[in-house]
Order: structure tokens, then C-alpha cells, then sequence
């Protein structure tokens, strides 16, 4: 099947009315910060122990991708097939994140990546509701490490969550308790995962990233800089008046 390509950024200025939606739901990893950087190296440190090469081509597949689902995925790229038992995986998953505490814990606002600070105040001033929508629990440490904790009206708790993307439940609990419907949220992420997750739960998709990778956006930036109010608010415009 032939997929539709993303809207890539600056697609011109907008033409007739725009419609405005009720709320962004924002991934954290990767798009309010590049901790989705720490995550792969903590990562790429303990396939080094197990034997296993985690290159940056399988860290696209972790992206988004919940602590143990993560280590899964990793185990099974092992040379040998590997029986690991429930406790070792736990133990071995602990691993990973005390030294990824341990990378993330100086971070500080300077680490917000560039054009989100501008991004999150043009939204906020246009009326729209905020949320964070990320599988980590360590996220709400890393908002508080970048003072941002209080820049969301709602941040998704990952321990709550049954279904890691690409499940839609993490952006349809952000949408639930915001109130308002999938179409009036737009999702922002870097993970293919996650932009499959977005649009399962109705939503439109932003992408941070490559097509090579997040072909299945909706709208892609290649950074965090190209992204802008206008912008994406005229491509969820277009979105709206073609579905
Ligand atoms: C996601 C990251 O945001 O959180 C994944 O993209 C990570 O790489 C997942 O595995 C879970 O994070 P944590 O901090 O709970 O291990
Ligand atoms: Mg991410």
C-alpha cells in the first residue's frame, strides 16, 4: 500500500481559516530534551556487558519503547538466543536505569532543546491545553530538573499506563483527562512508536525526526527548532479540513 507522505516544514503560508486545536500532547524523551541521547547510551553500555551491539539502527526500535519492552527487544538481537529469567531481566533493567539516573541527574533548563521554551509559551498564550505523554517514569524527575514541571496541565503517569506505544493509551489518558476529543490533539513525538501511538488515539501527528525513520508523520521537522506555532497549527488546519 502506498502510505501518504508527512507535510515537511515549511509547507508556505497559510490560506482561509485556521482551525485551532484544544491541546498538545507532548513526548519528553527526544523532544523536550535529548535524554532520548542518555536512554541510548545507558542502553548501549549494558548490551556491551550482555555481549550485545545496541546500534543507534536498533535504538530507533527502543525509542518510545517501555523500560522492559526495551531490554526485550535488546535481548533478542543477542547473537545466541538467550532464556532470561523474570528476576534477572528486573535486575539487569535496574542496571540500566541507575546509570541513566546517573547521566540525566545535571541536567538542567540549558538541556531544554532549542525552540521548545518559545514553542510551549506561543501555545500556552494561544489557549491550548498542555501535556506531557511519555512512557518514562523517570519523567517527572526530568521536568523538575528542567524546571518545567509546572509548564504542563497534565503529565501522563508511565506507571499507570497497561499499554506502552504503540498503544494509543498513553495519549488517549492525556486527552481523558484534558477533556477534550482525539482530533482536537495534536501529539508530538520523535519515535516511530510514538507517531503510530498518536495516530492510533486520532490524533495528529508531529515528527521530529527523518523520514527514513517517521515517515508515517503527519507534519516532520528535521529539529526541534524548525517547530513553530503557526506552522503546525496551519498543517493541523489542513489535516482537519482533509479527514
Ligand atoms: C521513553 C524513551 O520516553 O521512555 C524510551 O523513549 C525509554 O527510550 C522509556 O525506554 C522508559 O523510560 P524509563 O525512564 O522509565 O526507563
Ligand atoms: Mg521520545
Amino acid at each position: 500500500m502506498v502510505q501518504p507522505e508527512p507535510e515537511l516544514a515549511a509547507a508556505g503560508s497559510e490560506s482561509g481559516l485556521i482551525t485551532i486545536p484544544q491541546a498538545v500532547i507532548f513526548d519528553l524523551d527526544g523532544v523536550i530534551t535529548d535524554t532520548a541521547e542518555f536512554h541510548f547510551l545507558a542502553w548501549r553500555q549494558l548490551g556491551a556487558e550482555l555481549g550485545i551491539e545496541v546500534d543507534r539502527m536498533l535504538n530507533e526500535q527502543l525509542k518510545g519503547v517501555s523500560r522492559l519492552q526495551s531490554l526485550e527487544l535488546i535481548l533478542a538481537a543477542a547473537p545466541e538466543p538467550v532464556i532470561v529469567p523474570e528476576a534477572v531481566l528486573e535486575q539487569l533493567a535496574a542496571r540500566k536505569n541507575a546509570r541513566y539516573t546517573s547521566l540525566i541527574s545535571s541536567i538542567t533548563p540549558k538541556d531544554i532543546l532549542p525552540g521548545i521554551c518559545s514553542l510551549l509559551d506561543d501555545l500556552r498564550a494561544a489557549g491550548l491545553k498542555l501535556a506531557i505523554g511519555s512512557a518514562s517514569r523517570n519523567a517527572p524527575f526530568v521536568l523538575e530538573r528542567l524546571e518545567l514541571a509546572g509548564a504542563f496541565d497534565y503529565v501522563v503517569d508511565a506507571g499507570r499506563i497497561k499499554r506502552g506505544k504503540p498503544d494509543p493509551e498513553t495519549f488517549l489518558d492525556a486527552a481523558d483527562y484534558l477533556k477534550v476529543s482525539g482530533r482536537e490533539c495534536i501529539g508530538i513525538e520523535d519515535s516511530a512508536a510514538g507517531i503510530e501511538a498518536i495516530q492510533r488515539a486520532g490524533m495528529f501527528a508531529v515528527g521530529i525526526g527523518s523520514t527514513h525513520t517517521l515517515m508515517q508523520a503527519d507534519y516532520l521537522v528535521p529539529s526541534t527548532q524548525y517547530l513553530n506555532r503557526d506552522d503546525i497549527l496551519g498543517a493541523y488546519s489542513r489535516w482537519i479540513r482533509r479527514s
